[in-house]
């Protein structure tokens, strides 16, 4: 059996101002009616063998987790709260604490990407689930298109004899500079991480405590000292916060040899900026992607969301227009990574 095991915990500054620290970008309707946390777990809902599932999150956006499961009828295994961001390691080893004594694997899912080929997603995983039953930690590679700098790159060795699709992990490097990622991009044996993996809990926790033992310390003791409020498991604070900040991929997927990659072709995307959204938004014919009460002259190639009043272009290109009731954005859409500055200057700002 599989848990699905959610991570809803970014910000998603890039793609400010529609997604901000109370209601980031896995909470909003940003490319269909529903939440990106509800297309994540509603993609699984008529799989064979997946249970209810995990959803990890931060202590303030509790209400609107359960309150997001409930309108598409989910009950969850758990929503395990972390008073602190510890980034994804931490908040992946409190599920697996606390799933270990449960004989299932773990799906661990990004709350906030789009796929829009789920056979092909769900094939993926079934391949994927042989290779993690023999305790392997599996990642999902997807083909890369461009010198991405923001990715996890993964050189896979050989196929498993005893797992179809699979194949071993012979490097694992996350985020490297342009330089390398253009070197990876033209040896072509590399996929970018998808974000997502499959493990039974116990041998990513063997892993974990092998590279990351204190690690493993603070986040059981903040699992053993947990209490449970209404439908929520509340990790013990000060036990959580000891525990060094770090992801799965600096922390465990670098260092591993139980590595292995199913590549898989299923319309992934992270949506990390509004190029990527307007990249999974229909187009229209002059290139324009356009959400809300807008109008258009003599536009191209331009992304325009309109949240709560009129916009309108004329004779523009290649932009990025966003607007909200108390914030507008107007971007070159070849600057569309630079948004986070913005981010950065209003906290910097108060
Ligand atoms: N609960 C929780 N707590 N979730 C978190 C936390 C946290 O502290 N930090 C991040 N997340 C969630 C984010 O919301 C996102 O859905 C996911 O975990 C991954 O975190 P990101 O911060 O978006 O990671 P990244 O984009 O820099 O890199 C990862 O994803 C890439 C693909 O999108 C890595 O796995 C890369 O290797 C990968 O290529
Ligand atoms: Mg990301």
């Amino acid at each position: 059996k599989i848990i699905p095991v959610v991570l809803s915990g970014g910000s998603g500054t890039r793609l400010w101002p529609l997604s901000r620290a109370v209601l980031p970008k896995q909470l909003l309707p940003l490319v269909t009616d529903q939440t990106m946390l509800q297309e994540t777990l509603t993609r699984l809902s008529n799989w064979a063998d997946v249970g209810d599932p995990l959803v990890v999150c931060g202590n303030d956006h509790r209400f609107l987790v359960a309150e997001q499961l409930r309108q598409v009828n989910l009950t969850p295994e758990a929503i395990v709260l972390e008073p602190v961001a510890r980034n994804t390691a931490p908040a992946i080893a409190a599920a697996a604490i606390a799933l270990k004594d449960k004989d299932i694997l773990m799906l661990v899912l990004p709350a906030d990407h789009v796929i829009t080929d789920v056979a092909a997603f769900e094939a993926a995983v079934r391949h994927a689930s042989v290779a993690a039953e023999q305790g392997r930690l599996v990642t999902f590679g997807i083909e890369p298109t461009q010198p991405e700098t923001g990715y996890g790159y993964i050189q896979s060795g050989d196929a498993l004899v005893t797992a179809e699709g699979c194949f071993n992990v012979a490097r694992f490097v996350e985020k490297p500079d342009a330089v390398t990622a253009q070197q990876y991009l033209d040896a072509g044996n590399f996929y970018w991480n998808s974000g997502m993996f499959l493990f039974k809990p116990s041998v990513f926790l063997t892993e974990l405590q092998r590279y990351a033992p204190e690690m493993v310390t603070a986040v059981s003791n903040a699992v053993a000292q947990s209490y449970k409020d209404l439908d929520f498991v509340r990790l013990h604070e000060a036990s959580f916060a000891e525990s060094p900040a770090d992801s799965i991929d600096y922390a465990v997927m670098e260092k591993t040899t139980l590595a292995a990659v199913v590549p898989a072709s299923m319309g992934w995307n992270d949506v990390g900026s509004w190029t990527a959204l307007k990249e999974v938004q229909p187009n229209d014919a002059a290139g324009n992607a356009v959400r809300g009460d807008v109008y258009l002259k003599d536009v191209q190639n331009t992304l325009i969301r309109a949240e709560s009043r009129f916009v309108s272009a004329v004779g523009v290109e290649d932009l990025l227009i966003v607007e909200t009731s108390d914030a507008v954005l107007v971007a070159h859409r070849d600057c569309a990574q630079d948004v986070k500055n913005i981010v950065d200057h209003l906290k910097a700002n108060g």
